[in-house]
């Protein structure tokens, strides 16, 4: 198992580290522009692994030639958003990073799979999956994860339970209309709705909402990287091992949920060959019209992408 993650920030830099300790890649190769950065932080990271006990290589590189025959790649490069920015006012910049390193890995490994970090992630993966060429399969985008994350960890602090036993899904896209869904958040089997009272859920429901914004606000100089790289992570394990978890990502639909030609945050099983199907969840009224209303944004955002 080979893996490249593309970009060394952050979140990148942090994705592979976790790859390295989680011990399922053979191969990790970290990418970016910037002349030593990846080289450094690679070889740091390899030589921590005589410690952590780790026999994944990382090797960092300027280049593409060197994540040739990937089996996944993680695709993290672009820019974060400071105070003040939405997703979305990355647009038109990290389109075109997006374009040009989805040309380059396309072309040295033609058989992998693409997983997208990049914001604003719904349309950075719809980009990924025009320039790449690559079955809708293979191309998917992660928030689901971290939005739920987020969620699942908010609810743990409130119950003052183990984040483990918080079972839960947040939907549609990854911005400001992103739905979490406390009917089906259930707590070690108990249902959230019978636990906490209607205001408090409605305040967790916002504060995951606002997640991204949250971190960005404390951290002044970009967003959060622990989270979104952990997120990733759990991605490629259920990938590379072909373990076929479900886990709420952003997915190419083809007519679920009656919608199409959009990416969008729905639960996917993900094994070997990357979404290997996509879960439907019969939804009440209200449920239905925030899922509509997310959708609606991203082709909005999707319609004023430059891909061509
Ligand atoms: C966040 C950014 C990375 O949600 O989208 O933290």
């Amino acid at each position: 198992m080979k893996i490249s993650v593309i970009g060394a920030g952050n979140v990148g830099a942090t994705c592979a580290h976790i790859l390295a300790s989680k011990g399922f890649a053979q191969e990790v190769v970290l990418v970016d522009i910037l002349e030593g950065i990846p080289q450094g932080k690679g070889l740091d990271m390899w030589e921590a692994a005589p410690v952590a006990g780790s026999d994944t290589r990382i090797v960092g590189s300027n280049g593409y030639g060197e994540t040739a025959k990937s089996d996944i790649i993680v695709i993290t490069a672009g820019l974060a958003r400071k105070p003040g920015m939405t997703r979305e006012d990355l647009l038109a910049k990290n389109t075109e990073i997006v374009k040009d390193v989805t040309q380059n890995v396309a072309k040295v490994s033609p058989n992998a799979i693409l997983i997208v970090i990049s914001n604003p992630l719904d349309t950075m993966t719809y980009v990924a999956l025009k320039v790449s060429g690559f079955n809708h399969n293979k191309v998917f985008g992660m928030a689901g994860i971290l939005d739920t994350a987020r969620y699942r960890s908010f609810i743990a602090l409130e119950l003052n339970v183990s984040v483990e036993d918080v079972a839960a899904v947040v939907l549609g896209g990854h911005g400001d209309t992103m739905v979490p869904m406390p009917r089906l958040t259930t707590v070690g089997g108990v249902p959230l709705t019978d636990l906490l009272p209607k205001e408090r859920i409605d305040a967790i429901v916002d504060r995951t909402r606002k997640g991204g914004i949250e971190i960005v606000n404390f951290l002044k100089t970009g967003s959060a990287y622990y989270a979104p790289a952990a997120a990733a992570v759990q991605m490629c394990e259920s990938v590379a091992l072909d373990k076929k978890r479900v886990l709420p990502c952003a997915c190419w639909l083809t007519g679920q949920y009656g919608l199409k030609d959009l990416y969008m945050g729905v639960p996917a099983m993900l094994g070997k060959n990357g979404v290997e199907k996509v879960l439907e969840i019969k939804f009440t009224d209200d449920e239905k019209a925030s899922f509509t209303k997310s959708a609606e944004a991203i082709r909005k955002t999707m319609s004023e992408a430059k891909v061509t």
